[in-house]
């Protein structure tokens, strides 16, 4: 009896540890370019047999096993449409970047996306569904509120950021910022600094920070109370519980920075096999 028990046991932790994750992709915000960085990751999680529910606005173009779409719909896909002018405004106080209107660009994007998800039938049947995912996985960018159907379908959340860490994620992963080697996202700068361009730093890291949590944090809580009611804790206090984020970036090209062990630079990760370089004479 003994030995059977055992044997059962074992049975069950070698069927687990062999098991396929029932994993889920919630991506609200509609860039191409993000989805880009992000995609090749589920493919090849579902090559390894895990079983993938991805919720996006971008669907394969050839279904593959193991991995369902469910299509969010109701925003612009920002494909090509996004101008990047946007970004590079002329306006240069005392000569320096001022880029705190990128902030509000990327609220706004962010709350319009975060409403059209939320309110999508497809998360009403996510959550209504008996499914339980093993893992989520989002992107942290300029919205969290994806992270409050992680909360509610109590499984662990990993989040995806396609481009630079932005200002209000190094709080919530218990990262450092350090303001004179490392250079906001939206700022021009290097990790070489003159003072002058140090304040500047400063001066952008702290107010978009700020921004974020008195702006978009608030909003986003009201949205997520319009949609579920009372009862969840606020947004900041959910995306706390970020298990490990992956970051679309390369210590190379930005300098080395000092993340908690649970912040992992994977810049290239999508890459598929590289092709040989054709052969050059000399
Ligand atoms: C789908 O998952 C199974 C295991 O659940 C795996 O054997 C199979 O190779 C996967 N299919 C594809 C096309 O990757
Ligand atoms: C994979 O996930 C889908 C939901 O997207 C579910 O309907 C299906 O039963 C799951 N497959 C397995 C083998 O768990
Ligand atoms: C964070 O995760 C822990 C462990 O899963 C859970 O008990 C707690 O309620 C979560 N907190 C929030 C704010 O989601």
């Amino acid at each position: 009896m003994l030995l059977l028990c055992i044997s059962l046991v074992l049975f069950s932790i070698g069927w687990e540890s062999a098991g396929a994750a029932q994993i889920l992709g919630l991506f609200a915000h509609p860039g191409k370019s993000h989805f880009n960085f992000f995609r090749p990751i589920f493919t090849a999680l579902a090559e390894r047999g895990h079983n993938i529910s991805m919720y996006s606005y971008f669907p394969l173009e050839k279904p593959i096993d193991n991995y369902t779409d469910y299509v969010f719909q109701g925003m612009p896909v920002l494909t090509d449409i996004v101008d990047l002018q946007n970004f590079e405004s002329d306006w240069k106080p005392l000569g320096l970047p001022f880029k705190i209107p990128t902030y509000f660009m990327l609220h706004d994007w962010g709350l319009r996306s975060c409403k059209v998800a939320l309110n999508s039938p497809l998360i009403a049947q996510l959550l209504a569904s008996p499914i339980r995912f093993d893992v989520v996985i989002l992107e942290h960018f300029s919205n969290d509120c994806m992270a409050a159907v992680a909360h509610l379908l109590g499984a662990p959340m990993i989040a995806l950021s396609s481009c630079a860490i932005m200002p209000w994620h190094y709080k919530r992963m218990g990262s450092p910022f350090i303001n004179p080697i490392m250079p906001m996202n939206f700022l021009p700068y290097t990790d070489e600094m003159s003072l002058i361009h140090r304040i500047n730093n400063f001066f952008h890291f702290h107010s978009v920070s700020i921004l974020y949590n008195w702006i978009t944090q608030p909003a986003t809580d009201e949205l997520i109370k319009h949609r579920f009611g009372n009862g969840l804790p606020p947004i900041n206090e959910i995306v706390k519980n970020t298990s490990l984020m992956l970051i679309n970036q390369y210590y190379a090209l930005t300098g080395p920075r000092p993340y908690a062990p649970n912040v992992v630079e994977v810049g290239g990760l999508q890459l598929r096999v590289e092709k040989p370089l054709p052969q050059v004479r000399i």
